[in-house]
């Protein structure tokens, strides 16, 4: 855990946060709280000098074969496991949300927030944890993408246009460290 970063908790008093997204801020200070209380997702909250620099939600996922439109893709996927560990599923942790409070946006906060949860996914995880997936709003791809994210290409039928199904490999990460 990075220092200042903090699991929402009921209690909670909301400071000033605006990402430039009503959506994530909506969810953010409005919805964050019933998702967790519904164990749907767990959201993390990182704050410097009593502002909140950004938040992030993740819940338990997957990542499967039949989520990728081309199957060259999908074998990269599965390419990066050991052969008697292929399988159509691999288990991910989703990030739900993501988001940087307007006034910290460009600092590097958001790499430092995507690190700390690759570490967590990693050292002493409670469950076995492959991917991180992520939904990327088609705006923010670059981001993921400097921080080490793939396209997952998809046919688009049951998911949302504005996004794209990106993924990262903590196998990768967890050999750097
Ligand atoms: C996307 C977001 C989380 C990035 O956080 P951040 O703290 O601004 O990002 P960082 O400063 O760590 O930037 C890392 C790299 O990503 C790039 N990047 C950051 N935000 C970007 C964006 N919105 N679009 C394209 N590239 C972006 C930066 O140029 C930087 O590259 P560099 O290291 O070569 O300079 C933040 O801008 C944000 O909250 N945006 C609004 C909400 C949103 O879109 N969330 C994503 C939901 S899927």
């Amino acid at each position: 855990m990075i220092p200042g970063l903090i699991r929402l908790t009921d209690d909670y008093n909301f400071k000033y946060f605006n990402c430039e997204d009503s959506d994530l801020n909506d969810f953010f200070l409005n919805e964050a709280k019933s998702y967790q209380k519904s164990l749907l997702a767990v959201t993390y909250i990182l704050e410097t000098n009593g502002e909140i620099v950004g938040f992030f939600c993740v819940s338990n996922d997957r990542i499967c074969a039949e989520d990728a439109s081309v199957k060259s893709r999908w074998r990269r996927v599965k390419d990066s496991l050991p052969f008697p560990k292929r399988r159509s599923s691999y288990p991910a942790v989703k990030i739900g949300r993501f988001a940087i409070n307007k006034k910290f946006q460009t600092g590097g906060f958001g790499s430092r927030l995507m690190n700390t949860i690759k570490y967590s996914f990693v050292i002493g995880n409670k469950t076995g944890c492959r991917f991180i997936i992520v939904d990327a709003y088609t705006r923010s791809i670059n981001f993921y993408e400097k921080n080490g994210f793939i396209e997952l290409p998809t046919d688009g039928s049951s998911r949302n246009s504005k996004t794209k199904l990106m993924y990262f490999d903590l196998g990768v990460f967890s050999q750097m460290n």
